[in-house]
């Protein structure tokens, strides 16, 4: 039987973007136009209305994630969050001064995303060291990982709290205890971890977190910078400089329209977070389901558990990712192909996980979101696994592999 038609197309790529809520926007609004105020105008009515209303956004945030008002740093997004926490702690905790070698060791993970991946590079160029450890083919982290990989110069440790392709999380709490054990300092990007799962940067040991608004149904453009204040009062070398805001770590006029929607965001989050996580997970189980009893040769990457609730990441197996997804255009998703050379360059997050240039390149990252519906899903499973079989329909290996032939053990003809 045919799934309900649900209106199309389908948005299932949250992981990259959600939109804004609409009660999001409602409180955005006065900002843009009766209270357009600057902040810093400390002298009359407009601008003390806007800082008021930063002051709010502020809380929400912290409130969030179990911070102090006074430990967050708003920014432009998660990229800037992750510069400013990487290149400003290295900087003020580097052993020797700019322009030498051997300024500090830096440990990260090769499945970051690359606004952590080359502000380490960019670290290396300026004479720090960086040690990049795999994750487990389960797409984790764990203590004893980074344990193995610490020395008397780190000073830097930074490890994503839930990964943007598989949506695996790793041991935040206890690297985090690990580094303040060792006296060094400890950075999560947890862009996609924050607003979805309950987050408390005190008990979990966190010294730097970033986070970014488009993630969690707020504004595109502006995110936040967690810096502990207490044990320890972490330091920071700031990236630009100006006007002294946000403390000194950040200079240039809020944008306060963004910094309220961010707040109003978070509010949201935290109101109904366990209930909406419910609600998810049962939608991908059934996804997951559906797509597992009908197709063959698929896999569902990452580890089972450890994993957000409203992310898959499946391969399946003799079947392209990039022509998966021109087959079913009325579906927004994510392949395991990264467009963003010439070429189509296989996912490193999947290959980091030992997962093979085939199997990375036929997978689907597929993210659910505050408004996906079990009618969505349901479509959604019907019609991924109609493209799958028809696709399979014109592989001549799917055929080899179903007459029993191990396609890797095929010695092809070389010309
Ligand atoms: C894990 C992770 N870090 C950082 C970013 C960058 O965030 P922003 O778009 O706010 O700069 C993203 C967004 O794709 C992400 O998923």
């Amino acid at each position: 039987m045919s799934a309900k038609l649900p209106k199309l197309p389908i948005y299932l790529d949250h992981a990259a973007t959600t939109a804004c809520d609409p009660r999001v926007v409602e409180a955005m609004l006065p900002y843009f136009t009766e209270k357009f105020g600057n902040p810093g105008s400390r002298n009359h009515s407009f601008g003390w209305a806007a800082e008021e209303a930063v002051t709010k956004a502020r809380h929400q945030v912290a409130e969030l994630i179990g911070a102090d008002p006074k430990e967050i740093i708003f920014t432009s997004g998660a990229t800037e969050s992750n510069n400013l926490a990487i290149k400003g702690a290295a900087n003020m905790y580097a052993k020797k001064p700019a322009g030498q070698t051997q300024r500090g060791h830096i440990i990260s993970v090769s499945h970051e995303h690359k606004a952590v991946l080359d502000p380490c590079k960019r670290l290396e160029k300026e004479g720090f060291e960086v040690t990049l450890i795999d994750p487990q083919s389960d797409g984790t982290v764990t203590r004893e990982m980074i344990e193995t990989v610490i020395r008397d110069d780190t000073i830097l440790v930074t490890v994503m709290w839930a990964n943007n392709e598989i949506g695996t999380f790793n041991e935040i709490p206890e690297i985090g205890a690990l580094c303040h054990e060792k006296g060094i300092i400890f950075h999560t990007d947890a862009t996609q971890w924050v607003g979805k799962m309950p987050t408390n940067v005190k008990e979990d040991n966190v010294d730097l977190l970033s986070l970014s608004g488009h993630k969690l149904y707020g504004p595109k453009g502006v995110g936040a910078l967690y810096v502990r204040r207490r044990r320890p009062r972490v330091r920071l070398m700031a990236l630009q400089e100006g006007g002294g805001q946000e403390r000194g770590f950040r200079s240039g006029t809020l944008n306060v329209t963004g910094i309220v929607g961010l707040g109003k965001a978070c509010e949201l989050c935290a109101a109904d977070m366990d209930s909406e996580r419910q609600r998810l997970l049962n939608l991908r189980n059934k996804l997951e389901a559906a797509i597992t009893n009908a197709l063959d040769v698929v896999q569902i990457n990452g580890h089972p558990d450890k994993r957000l609730a409203h992310l898959t990441n499946i391969s399946f197996g003799f079947v392209e990712g990039e022509s998966l997804m021109m087959a079913l255009k009325e579906i927004a998703m994510s392949s395991g192909s990264a467009c963003t050379s010439a070429s189509l360059e296989p996912s490193y997050v999947l290959k980091a996980l030992g997962i093979g240039d085939d199997l990375a390149h036929s997978s689907l990252r597929i993210s659910m979101g505050r408004w996906t519906t079990e009618e969505e899903i349901d479509y959604a499973a019907e019609k991924i696994i109609e493209a799958v079989n028809k696709l399979r329909d014109l592989s001549p290996l799917y055929d080899m592999h179903n007459e029993g032939i191990d396609i890797t053990k095929i010695e092809w003809a070389a010309h």
